[in-house]
Parts: structure tokens; sequence; C-alpha cells
């Protein structure tokens, strides 16, 4: 089954044609971040305005590299929620079209559904052997930060989530407070790339607490304290390389005892995935396969598949109709907020 996938649901526009839900034929992705470097965050309304303008050709673009035709695509799915509504109905709206257009079925995708689904994709030069459930996953981005016992693509439990920031959110933040450009992640891990990660303590967010929540904007104060403290000193090159690099592993050292606890509580899970723009971290892909044990760490096989993708969504499009039927053509609305516990199936 071929999909194109489609996703607006931030500042990116992108398409991308998958097939079988896991071999990515092309993964097209526009993005304003030189617009928002500028700014330090999204503005919603510029985002939705140039992703009205590179919608069509992205498109066109996806299916020139996986060398398709209209006739070659069986289904479109879609982006619907959550995120800046301008931005997903730019995707939405036009998803609609060129469905009825070409008379394609149309599947509405939870955003972070595609998430969890990214770490079944790979490229034709690479092969991945398929993920077997359940697994544990943790999905973290700048909107959210969840951790799932997933026992199939369309059932399974939340088993905690951030209370306050997400752990994307206390990258961006960080960084803003650094003086380092957005989006964080990236920025603070160039910066953290030769400092010192334990020359400055952070606490431990949540240590005496039985949940599997998160908790990240302690962190973050913390960063702050530490800043004012600092004062002048921050503009010593090593000393900012060091704090980078403390925060870093502070963020990392949180999310890693989370999971690590999960997995102690669910032994016989098959894998622990980590999904979302901060699986791109390295730090804390070495930090959770050390801390892992036997249980494997799956991390999406590109980093182009960690942030935000259409490859995901299409991906994600195909599980639902693998899994669901007909149902995964049903109707839907573009919605800016929805918890995907409502579209999971607790057992
Ligand atoms: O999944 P994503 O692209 O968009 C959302 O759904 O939010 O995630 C974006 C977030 C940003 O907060 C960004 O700072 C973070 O992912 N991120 C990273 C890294 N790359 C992106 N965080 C830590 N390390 C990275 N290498
Ligand atoms: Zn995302």
């Amino acid at each position: 089954m071929r999909v194109l996938g489609i996703e607006t649901s931030c500042d990116e526009t992108a398409a991308s044609v998958v097939e079988n839900g896991r071999l990515v034929c092309s993964n097209i992705i526009a993005s304003s971040r030189e617009t928002f470097e500028r700014s330090g965050g999204v503005i919603p309304e510029q985002a939705a305005r140039q992703q009205t303008e590179c919608m069509l050709p992205v498109i066109h673009q996806a299916l020139a590299q996986a060398d398709c035709h209209w006739d070659d695509i069986e289904a479109i799915a879609v982006t619907r929620g959550p995120g800046l509504l301008g931005s997903l109905l730019v995707g939405t709206v036009t998803a609609r079209a060129i469905a009825s257009v070409h008379g394609l079925p149309l599947i509405g995708v939870h955003h972070t559904l595609g998430h969890l689904s990214s770490t079944w994709l790979h490229a034709a030069d690479s092969q991945r052997e398929e993920p077997t459930f359940p697994c544990l996953a943790l999905s973290a981005s700048g909107g959210h930060t969840d951790l799932w016992l997933r026992t199939s693509h369309t059932c399974g439990q939340l088993l905690g989530r951030t209370r306050d920031d997400a752990a994307g959110e206390a990258f961006d933040k960080g960084a803003a407070l650094l003086g380092l450009p957005y989006p964080g992640g990236p920025s603070i891990s160039r910066e953290a790339r030769d400092g010192d990660p334990h020359a400055y303590a952070f606490p431990l967010p949540l240590h005496d607490d039985p949940s599997l929540d998160f908790s990240c904007s302690g962190l973050k104060t913390a960063l702050r304290y530490l800043l004012r403290d600092l004062a002048e000193q921050i503009e010593d090159p090593s000393i900012r390389r060091n704090v980078a690099a403390s925060y870093e592993y502070a963020l990392c050292r949180h999310l890693c005892d989370r999971v690590t606890r999960a997995v102690a509580r669910h032994p016989n899970v098959r894998g622990m995935h980590i999904v979302g723009g901060v699986s791109a971290n390295a730090r804390l892909r070495t930090m959770l396969t050390e801390q892992c044990g036997k249980i494997p760490m799956l991390a999406p096989a590109s980093h182009s598949y960690c942030t935000d993708n259409a490859a995901m969504i299409a991906a994600a499009g195909a599980f639902l109709v693998k899994e669901l039927g007909p149902i995964a053509y049903g109707e839907w609305k573009t919605e800016a907020s929805l918890p995907l516990e409502q579209f999971v199936k607790t057992s």
C-alpha cells in the first residue's frame, strides 16, 4: 500500500510517499526554521502563510522523488491535530481537495501517533527489522512528553506525561536563557559537545514520586538561577559549554530515570522506543542504551524521522488501515487540541 503523507502541524510543510507503512520512497520537508531562528520561536500566522505557498510544490516534489503518479497512490494520510490551527488547516484542506479530485480515501492521523510510528520507517538503502509489540515508547517533542506502553498500533496505555513543560520545550527555553538560537535542542547539543556534563549539579525532578510522569520546568528554573549566580562568568566559552552540557545531561537524566522505572515495571516488553524531536539527541540515546539493560532501545532510523515529518504520518495512516479497516477512512475534524488517549484502546 502506497500512502501519501502530509504534515503541517507546526512550522514545517512536509509530504512523503511511504510503502506499506515502512519504506520511505520520498520525504520532503520545507521548513521556515531560518525565519523563526531570528524570532526565537514560531509565529503562527507567518508559518501558515509560508505553508500555503509551499504546500503544493512540496507534494509534487514528494511524488516526483518517489517516481510516482497519482495512480500509484492508494490513500492520503494527513495530520488532523494537535498543532497550530492555521498550519493544520493548510495541510488538511489541501489533503481533502486532492483526495476528492483524485478519488482517493483520506485518513486523519493524530500527530503523536505519527511520531510513535516513526521507528518503523526505513529508507530504500537500509533494511530494518520490523519492531514488535508490546513495547514502551517515549514520545518527546516541543509540544508533549508522553510515555506509552503499546500493545499494537491502536492499543496501549499512557503510563505518564509531563506535568508542565515538554522536554523539547525545556531545551528551547534553556537555549533562549543561554542566548542560543531556536530550536534549542540542536543548539544546546552543539554548545555542550566539548563541555563537562558534571560541572554543575541540577536536581533530579520527581525523584520520590512513584508515578511515571515528567516535570521539566524545575530544571529550566534551576538554569535561570545558575545563570544569575554565574553573572558575567557565563561569557567565558568554557563555562558556557559546561553549563550547556550540564543542563543537557540533567534533562536526559530525568527522561532516563522515568524510562528505566517503566522498563523495571514492564520487563516483558520487546523494545524501548524513543521518538519525537528530542529522540535526535545523541546523549539521550547513549544514556538510554546503557540504562535499558537487555531491552533494546530503538530510535528512528534517520534524524529526519525524529523531528516533524510526513513519512511518519503516512506510516501511521497505513497502520490505522491495517488494524481498523475501513473505519480508518471515517469522518474527522481538524483540531488544535486533541488528546491521543481518545484514539487508543486500552486492551
Ligand atoms: O517533534 P518535533 O519536531 O516537533 C513537535 O512535535 O514539537 O520536536 C521539536 C522539538 C524542539 O523543541 C527541539 O528543540 C527538539 O525537538 N529537538 C531536540 C533535538 N532536535 C530537536 N532536542 C534535543 N536534542 C536534539 N538533538
Ligand atoms: Zn512533532
